[in-house]
């Protein structure tokens, strides 16, 4: 992890739930606000990934809690939501970060496929907010939702992460606009490519690193900790006339459009 450039001890006080923390980009998030003196917790199915995360935080002199739970199940999440208030003895900040996703054409992406990533990223973080309302309501509090640029860039092979991405990013602005009055800030980051995450393991197959750097303006791939930075900005007092945003941190990716996946149709 490279060295913030917010002060130190920012979120002293504060405790985050980060779903999707055991792993990728969701992980660097939950370090960057354990390392900046937040409480967090981690969710995702696989107690292992979790529990090697919490054990680096530790190790590195934070506090972190562990919840293997599926997003998609509302009743699995909110008690994971509610124990870590309950430790924590109450919760400011919800990091939205689980998601699955595959390259798939359209025409030949099951039904079952489509509505599994549907379910994961979009069901799953509106099942996460919902379940943290109460919660972040108490004192105030501030939800980021990791999205992507296909939410708003048509990407061929990415109709299912696509669709799920435009409607955090839609539901994102919806409850910044109820939820501001609860004194709730709601917001989203969209990443492009980001080096060394299961993510771009899964999106740019062997052979085409390159020529994908070489289409985003910024001419390489950004890294977890720039995504982390962004998202420190918006729980952070810097941003506290900030909501129903969506940030890109794209190495101005977005500018150029489908370019990219448009040749991995062949
Ligand atoms: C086509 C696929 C597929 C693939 C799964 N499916 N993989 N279809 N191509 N490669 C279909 C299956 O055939 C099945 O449909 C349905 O999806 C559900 O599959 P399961 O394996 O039963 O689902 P589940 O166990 O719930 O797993 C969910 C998952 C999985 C999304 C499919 O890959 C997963 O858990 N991923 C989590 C990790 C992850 O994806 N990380 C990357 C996030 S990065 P049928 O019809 O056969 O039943 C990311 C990058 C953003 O989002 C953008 C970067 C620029
Ligand atoms: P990742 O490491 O696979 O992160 C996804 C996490 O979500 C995993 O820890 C996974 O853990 C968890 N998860 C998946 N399905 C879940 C479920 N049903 N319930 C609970 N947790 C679940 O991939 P990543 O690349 O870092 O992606 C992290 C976020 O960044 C995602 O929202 C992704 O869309 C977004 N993003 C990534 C990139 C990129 O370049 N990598 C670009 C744009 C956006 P388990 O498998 O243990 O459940």
């Amino acid at each position: 992890m490279s060295e913030s450039v917010f002060r130190p001890g920012l979120l002293i006080g504060k405790a985050a739930f980060v779903t999707g923390g055991g792993s990728g980009i969701g992980a660097g998030i939950a370090k960057r606000l354990a390392a900046q003196g937040a409480k967090v917790a981690l969710l995702g199915r696989k107690a292992e990934k979790l529990e090697k995360t919490a054990a680096e935080i530790e190790a590195a002199g934070g506090v972190a809690r562990c919840f293997p739970a599926d997003v998609r199940s509302y009743e699995e999440l909110a008690k994971a939501i509610d124990a870590a208030a309950e430790a924590f003895g109450g919760l400011q900040i919800l990091i939205n970060s689980a998601a699955g996703n595959f390259l798939a054409p359209a025409a030949s992406l099951s039904a079952n496929g489509f509505r599994s990533v549907i379910e994961i990223d979009l069901c799953g973080s509106f099942n996460a907010c919902r379940a943290a309302f109460q919660h972040l309501a108490k004192q105030g509090g501030s939800i980021v939702s990791i999205t992507a640029t296909q939410a708003t860039i048509p990407t061929p092979l990415q109709v299912h992460a696509g669709a799920a991405k435009a409607g955090i990013e839609k539901m994102t602005r919806d409850l910044a606009l109820e939820w501001g009055r609860s004194g709730i800030r709601v917001n989203a980051v969209a990443p492009g490519p980001i080096a060394d995450t299961e993510g771009m393991a899964r999106l740019a197959p062997p052979g085409v690193e390159d020529g994908l750097k070489k289409r985003v303006p910024m001419q390489r791939y950004g890294t977890i900790d720039e995504v982390c930075e962004a998202v420190t900005y918006l729980v952070s007092p810097a941003a506290a006339y900030v909501t129903g945003a969506t940030l890109l941190v794209d190495g101005g990716s977005s500018l150029i459009g489908a370019g990219p996946f448009l040749e991995l149709m062949g």
